[in-house]
C-alpha cells in the first residue's frame, strides 16, 4: 500500500466503516495506513464470519472489463477475502471465482507461486498451467496499489509470484517401503485424522463394490500410519508411494481446512450410514446390506419386521447388536481366552490356546477375540474343536456357534490349488461364535429363535450389565502349520495383504495361513516360528506390535 493512503479513502463515497468489522487491508508493515483505532481489533483471518456492514452482493458497475480478478482465499481467509472483494467491486473491478474462465488476474497473500497454481487447480481453474502460464499470478501489493490508484496499475516484476519448474518439494523425513510387511507400524500413530478420512473413503468404496478403489485408499492410509512424524504439509508426501491423486487431494483439503468436504458428504449420506449400520450386524456383508438398502430397509427395526429373511447367524447378530458393537476390552478377551483354556484342558490336556488378532498386536480393545488352538503332537488336535465347543455350550457360555469343518486335505491335493489361488481364506476347522461373558440371567432369551418364541422382538444385548455378548473366533491348526496360522491370524489385514503380495511379486511364492509355497522350486517351506517365515522371505522380522498397518 502506498504510504499516506487511508483505507477509508479507498471506499466509495458514503461508505461507512465500522472499526470492529473491517479486516486489515494489508498485514504487517502497513505503517500508518489505517486509523490506529481500527487496527487492534481487526479479525485477520476468521473463516465463516462476513463483515456485516459491507453490502453482500451489490450491483457495481464494471469500469475495467479487461481485468477479471480472483482472490486466493488460502491464507487470506473468507472474512478478509469478502472485504477485499467488496472493495474491488466498489472501485469498478470485476471479481470472480477461481473456476471462472474469465479470470485474468489472480491475487494472493502469503502464498508461493506454486501454492497458488496448486490451489487454482484444486478449485477447478483450467486456464493456468503447471508453470503458472495463462494467468497473471500477483501479490497483494499489486492489488493494494491498484485500489489506491483507482485503476489496475501496470504489472511490474516485483508484483509477480514466481513459479518454479518443479513443484516445491520438501524431502520426506524418511523413505517408506512399498509393502506394509517391510514397514514398522506401531499402534500409536501420528496422523489419525488423515488416516480416518481415507479409511472412510475406503469403506464407502467397499460399500459401492469398488474393491480396487477401496484398496487404494486403504493402502494410502496404511502408509500414513507408518510415518513416525505428524504430516503438516502435503509436500511431505511427495515421494511416498501408494498415495494416489484422489487420496492426495483429500489429504490436502484436510491439512488446509481441517476437514474434507467429500469425506463429510460421505459420512452424512443416508446410504453410507445405513450400510454401516447393516454391515455391523454379525453375518451381514456388503452384498446383503446393499440389497436391503435397495429394498428400502433403513433401520434395525425394519429388519425385525423381515426377521424370517435373516439367516440364523444374522438373527443372532441382530439380537446382540448392541453388545457386539461395543468394543471388547483386553481384560474381557483375557477372561474368554482363560475360559477356553479351561475347556481345552478338560478335552485335551496338552493343547494350547493362543490369543491372536488385534490383541496380539497390542490393541487394548477389539471387535472380537481370535483364538488359535493346537497340540504339539500332530493329529491330536483332530476332533478338539467340537469337544471344546460342546463343553462350552453345555456350560451356557455360547449364545451362538457354527462350526466349519477343515477342508484342507493334504499338501499334495492342495498343491495345484494353493499355487494358483488368490484366496485369502484359510481352511482350518473353525468356529464362529458369540460368547456369553458373565452369566445369563433367567428369562433372557439366549438365541434369536427363543426371542421370537417369547414374543420378544427387540435386541436383548445391553439389557443387563451382568453379562455381555462377545464375538469369538476359534480356530484349530495342526502343529506344523501353527506358525503360518499365527502369522495369518495376527493381522492386520493390510499387513497380511501386503505379505501375500510381496511373496507373489517379489519372491514368486504363495503364502497363506497354512503354508509357504515356492512356485519356482515347487516346494513347501516348513517353519518352526514366525521369525523363521520372515527368514524364508528375506524380510526383517516385524514383531506383532508393529504390524498395525
Ligand atoms: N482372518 C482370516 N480369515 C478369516 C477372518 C480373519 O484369516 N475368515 C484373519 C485376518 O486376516 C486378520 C485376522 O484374522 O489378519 C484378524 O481378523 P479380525 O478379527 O477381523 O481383525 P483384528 O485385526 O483382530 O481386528 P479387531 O481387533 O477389530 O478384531
Ligand atoms: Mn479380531
Ligand atoms: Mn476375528
Amino acid at each position: 500500500m502506498q504510504s499516506g493512503a487511508c483505507v477509508c479513502s479507498l471506499l466509495p463515497p458514503g461508505f461507512k466503516v465500522q472499526s470492529s468489522t473491517l479486516p486489515a487491508l494489508s498485514r504487517g508493515g502497513s505503517r500508518g495506513c489505517f486509523h490506529e483505532a481500527t487496527m487492534s481489533h481487526l479479525p485477520v483471518k476468521k473463516k465463516c464470519q462476513q463483515p456485516r456492514n459491507l453490502p453482500a452482493d451489490p450491483q457495481y458497475c464494471v469500469r475495467f472489463p479487461e481485468v477479471v480478478l480472483c482472490l486466493v482465499e488460502k491464507k487470506m481467509g473468507i472474512s478478509r477475502k469478502t472485504f477485499l472483494t467488496s472493495l474491488a467491486r466498489c472501485k469498478g473491478f470485476c471479481v470472480e471465482d477461481a473456476s471462472n474462465e474469465r479470470v485474468t488476474h489472480v491475487v494472493s497473500e502469503g502464498n508461493s507461486g506454486n501454492e497458488v497454481v496448486e490451489w487454482l487447480k484444486r478449485k477447478g481453474n483450467r486456464c493456468v498451467d503447471a508453470l503458472g502460464n495463462g494467468l497473471a499470478l500477483l501479490d497483494l501489493s499489486w492489488f493494494t496499489e491498484s485500489m489506491s490508484a483507482g485503476r489496475p496499475v501496470e504489472i511490474e516484476p516485483r508484483h509477480r509470484l514466481m513459479v518454479t519448474a518443479q513443484a516445491e518439494k520438501l524431502e520426506p523425513k524418511c523413505q517408506v517401503a512399498a509393502y506394509a510387511c517391510q514397514r514398522r507400524t506401531p499402534l500409536e500413530q501420528k496422523n489419525q485424522i488423515l488416516t480416518e478420512a481415507l479409511e472412510t473413503l475406503a469403506e464407502e468404496a467397499r460399500f459401492c463394490g469398488s474393491d480396487g478403489r477401496s484398496l487404494a485408499f486403504s493402502r494410502a492410509a496404511s502408509v500414513l500410519k507408518s510415518l513416525p512424524w505428524k504430516v503438516r504439509k502435503i509436500q511431505e508426501l511427495n515421494s511416498l508411494s501408494c498415495i494416489g491423486e484422489h487420496s492426495r487431494r483429500v489429504l490436502q483439503e484436510v491439512l488446509e481446512d481441517g476437514v474434507s468436504a467429500e469425506v463429510e458428504r460421505v459420512r452424512q449420506s443416508e446410504r453410507y450410514q445405513t450400510m454401516k449400520l447393516f454391515t455391523k450386524i454379525f453375518g451381514v456383508g456388503v452384498k446383503t446390506a446393499s440389497r436391503w438398502y435397495q429394498e428400502g430397509l433403513r433401520t434395525l427395526a425394519d429388519l425385525q419386521v423381515h426377521h424370517a429373511k435373516l439367516s440364523k447367524e444374522q438373527q443372532a447378530g441382530l439380537l446382540h447388536y448392541e453388545d457386539l458393537n461395543t468394543p471388547v476390552k483386553r481384560s474381557e478377551a483375557e477372561a474368554i481366552a482363560q475360559a477356553v483354556r479351561e475347556a481345552v484342558e478338560r478335552c485335551l490336556p496338552d493343547a494350547s490356546v493362543t490369543l491372536t488378532g488385534g490383541f496380539r498386536r497390542g490393541k487394548q480393545s477389539g471387535h472380537d477375540v481370535d483364538l488359535l488352538m493346537t497340540h504339539p503332537m500332530e493329529g491330536q488336535e483332530v476332533g478338539l474343536l467340537s469337544k471344546v465347543v460342546g463343553w462350552l455350550d453345555q456350560q451356557g457360555s455360547l449364545l451362538y456357534h457354527s462350526i466349519h469343518r477343515n477342508s484342507f486335505q493334504s499338501f499334495e491335493d492342495e498343491d495345484q490349488e494353493i499355487a494358483s489361488s488368490a484366496s485369502t481364506m484359510d481352511r482350518f476347522e473353525r468356529c464362529f461364535s458369540i460368547f456369553c461373558l458373565g452369566s445369563l440371567p433367567e428369562g433372557i432369551p439366549k438365541a434369536a429363535s427363543e426371542a421370537q418364541g417369547s414374543g420378544n422382538s427387540v435386541p436383548v444385548s445391553g439389557m443387563s450389565s451382568s453379562w455381555k455378548a462377545v464375538r469369538v473366533d476359534l480356530v484349530v491348526t495342526p502343529f506344523s502349520q501353527f506358525p503360518y496360522a499365527l502369522l495369518g491370524w495376527t493381522g492386520s489385514r493390510n499387513f497380511e495383504r501386503d505379505l501375500r503380495r510381496f511373496c507373489k511379486h517379489e519372491k514368486k511364492m504363495v503364502l497363506n495361513s497354512h503354508a509357504l509355497y515356492d512356485t519356482e522350486k515347487r516346494t513347501f517351506l516348513t517353519a518352526a516360528s514366525e521369525e523363521h517365515i520372515f527368514q524364508h522371505l528375506g524380510l526383517e522380522y516385524i514383531p506383532p506390535e508393529e504390524r498395525n498397518a
